[in-house]
């Protein structure tokens, strides 16, 4: 078979949260195409990296006070650890925010630019006064156009699902500072789409085979028939202040972050090139020669060497990958990628994940309750067909199905078998096989003429994982027949018996080796500690082709338990772990392009109608608040903002805090000094353009304009804990 010269990404996660379990079916599912890929023989790069631009971050790490730099230098290491966590083996992880990226964002741009596909318009959008900055349609909220719930974003509404744009709202206020947003113009660059070259390309490119048949349908459909011009030009520039790359002869106007995101697989795949190896050369291509990055990227070179690219993506963001991102590479002069592979949402139990129900959960804390991270890659193993399909994780199905396919089926294999082989035998296995035992594995290991192995094989690459793991437990319902029929145990009773039971044992174990090599892909940390008990080095897919390669007259090392049951009290901890019922900040498992970032100052309930008690938490969940009495020692008005008043506050620490609260509209501040009321002490501290906030005061309010705060009876003193 020749080697083929793969490269593989997967979608670059946001440098604003944590990597959770609807992230991790992505990165699971390429992993395992690419150790399988590996495995085969190929020359496979397999390139990620944090996506770091855009409002969100850039505001976010405000909030934190400090540098963009630093929070996505931060959450870097934080993705790193999860993935490593994980064995999502990644040959490079990288940033987007690097000179390599820029570098191509910046010669795409120059290269369409001069082609006349980049095009300046004026638009105009909301624009806060307080902030100084234009606000994207998810930092903008109000009451919704249709069914009048309040506070819903700019793009659509949570409460009735309608879709509108941010001018449609009503009452519309920054969800930045809270201000009333005013509508501004500015000079915007576009990328034309709607150019008849790119219309015409990508009606050719969207029907090559790239994509998945109901991606490729959905392309039609967003299209259009031939005769129509459905494609809007795109967007791609942002004002300042933004944290991404600035546009070249544009001050003040930068990339969108989808325009970069893309180019980042690009930036960390040169990183790579560049990589010295662990030998001291550069990153190898194979037999110790350098990558050539052209080779994979240039049209005419990638074209010459057949070098294959695939991106793997969730279905919500096919339209950046199979419209956007292969107009610009080949207007720019760059290959086109070979295939799109997207694929569906995760649900958990069934459902959206949920903070409140405990099943949004994070890789780290995942990890952190000692869960094997193999029992989740096998499982998502078992879900996935290479469809864009939804995958649900069933946590009760979770721990049934690795209890019975992967511990009571696979390793059960090993455990009944091997101690024998120690005990008896020396560790030898036997050197040669009956015919009765070669018919057993050929059972086994063919299904009629044809090897499970071939069978196995192009499951794999097809990424239909789950009908490969249903071929290889096949396999190893076989081969626990044969033990149950042939019963070791009893065998090893008999004084006449000796010779069976060593070939018994020795079949059983081979076959055990051969279902390690099939399921290396998806339990490599398993596969790497069967082959040192077996005494092996790393085995790739020669050992099943055809059937297998035995191993006899081979000594094997003593057998030490692999893998245990999985404990559901485990799963129960976990889901109580990650419980976060009074967190605001839930982020949508959908991703967005300009979204996850909460409200840093969320507006206050509203009575009636969209304000139902909220979900029931746990005295733990409200022990997490504390609440303290606060005398207010001074209040005064915030010049330039309209909604707060700046109070100082005494909780009886040594030092007082300052607090703006967004009252200004029910209260005149000299009415509010003296008076005590409630605050929440330990709320992060935000920093605000008017400076930094270290709490939050507590304020009753209906569905009309009033707004109360709270007042502790007579006699409490500054600084009591309200429980
Ligand atoms: O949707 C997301 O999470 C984006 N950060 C994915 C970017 S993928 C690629 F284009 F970089
Ligand atoms: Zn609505």
């Amino acid at each position: 078979m020749a080697t083929r010269k793969i490269l593989v990404t997967s979608a670059l996660p946001y440098a604003n949260g944590s990597i959770h379990l609807g992230h991790l079916v992505e990165y699971i599912q390429t992993d395992i195409w690419v150790r399988f890929q590996k495995m085969q023989g190929h020359q496979v790069h397999y390139v990620c990296a944090d996506d770091t631009h855009g409002t969100p971050i850039m505001l976010r790490a405000e909030k934190e006070g400090i540098t963009p730099e630093q929070l996505i230098d931060r959450v870097w290491h934080e993705h790193k650890a999860d993935f490593d966590g994980f064995g999502v083996q990644f040959d490079h992880y990288g940033s987007t925010n690097n000179a390599e990226t820029k570098h191509y964002a910046q010669t795409i741009y120059r290269t369409l630019r001069d082609a006349g596909l980049i095009e300046i318009r004026a638009i105009e959008q909301f624009y806060d006064p307080v902030k100084n900055m234009f606000l994207p349609d998810r930092f903008i909220k109000g009451e919704c156009p249709k069914c009048h719930a309040k506070d819903q974003y700019g793009d659509n509404c949570e409460a009735c699902g309608t879709t509108y744009s941010p001018t449609e709202l009503i009452n519309p206020y920054s969800a930045v500072s809270g201000a009333q947003p005013e509508r501004r113009s500015s000079d915007h660059y576009f990328f034309k789409l709607s150019a008849e070259t790119c219309q015409q390309f990508l009606r050719t490119w969207t029907r090559s085979g790239s994509l998945q048949a109901e991606a490729a349908n959905k392309m039609q459909e967003w299209l259009g028939a031939e005769d129509e011009n459905k494609l809007s030009d795109w967007d791609i520039s942002r004002d300042a202040p933004y944290f991404g790359f600035e546009i070249p002869d544009a001050p003040g106007k930068y990339f969108y972050v989808w325009l970069d995101a893309p180019v980042g697989y690009m930036g960390s795949f040169q990183k790579l090139c560049s990589l010295p190896s662990p030998a001291g050369g550069r990153g190898v291509g194979g037999e110790g020669t350098p990558i050539d990055f052209d080779e994979f990227w240039n049209k005419e070179k990638a074209a010459q060497s057949g070098t294959e690219l695939y991106h793997f993506i969730g279905k919500d963001i096919l339209y950046f990958h199979a419209l956007f991102w292969p107009a610009m590479l080949q207007h720019a002069g760059f290959r086109t990628p070979t295939k799109l592979f997207a694929h569906g949402f995760l649900t958990v139990n069934g459902e959206k994940m949920s903070k409140s129900r405990g099943t949004f959960i994070t890789a780290d804390s995942y990890l952190k309750q000692g869960l094997n991270p193999e029992y989740l890659r096998y499982y998502y193993a078992s879900k996935l067909n290479g469809t864009m399909e939804d995958i649900d994780l069933s946590l009760e199905d979770f721990v049934a199905k690795v209890n019975s396919d992967l511990v009571g089926k696979f390793i059960n294999i090993a455990s009944r078998c091997a101690p024998f082989i120690s005990k008896r035998f020396s560790g030898k296995l036997c050197a040669t096989l009956s015919d009765d035992a070669q018919q057993w594995l050929k059972n086994a290991l063919f299904e009629g003429e044809t090897a499970r192995a071939t069978t196995i094989c192009k499951a794999f690459d097809d990424r239909d994982y789950g009908k490969a793991l249903r071929e290889i437990m096949a396999v190893a319902n076989e081969a626990n027949r044969y033990v149950d029929e042939l019963k070791p145990w009893v065998l090893a009773k008999q004084p006449d018996a000796e010779a069976q039971l060593h070939e018994v044992c020795t079949v059983a174990l081979n076959l055990f080796l051969q279902l390690t090599v099939f399921l290396k892909p998806v339990l490599p940390t398993l596969a790497s500690q069967v082959e040192q008990f077996f005494n092996i080095t790393d085995q790739n897919w020669m050992r099943v082709e055809q059937g297998g390669t035995m191993l006899l007259a081979h000594t094997i090392n003593d057998y030490a338990h692999l893998m245990t049951r999985l404990d559901p009290k485990l799963i129960a901890a976990m889901v109580e772990a990650n419980k976060e019922s009074l967190q605001p900040t839930t982020p949508s498992p959908i991703r967005h392009a300009e979204a996850q970032l909460p409200s840093p100052l969320p507006p206050l309930p509203q009575a009636g109608e969209g304000n139902k008690i909220a979900e029931t938490i746990s005295i733990d969940d409200f022990n997490k608040v504390d609440l303290r009495v606060a005398k207010i020692v001074n209040a005064e008005h915030v010049e330039g903002a309209a909604k707060l008043l700046k109070l100082t506050l005494d909780i009886g620490e040594a030092n007082t805090r300052t607090v703006f609260a967004g009252i200004k509209s029910a209260y005149d501040p000299a009415t509010l000094v003296g008076r005590m009321t409630v605050m929440v002490a330990n709320l992060a501290p935000r920093k605000m353009k008017f400076g930094l906030s270290e709490g939050m005061v507590l304020a009753a309010s209906g569905e009309g304009s009033g707004l109360y705060i709270l007042s502790p009876d007579n006699g409490a003193q500054a600084g009591m804990r309200v429980k």
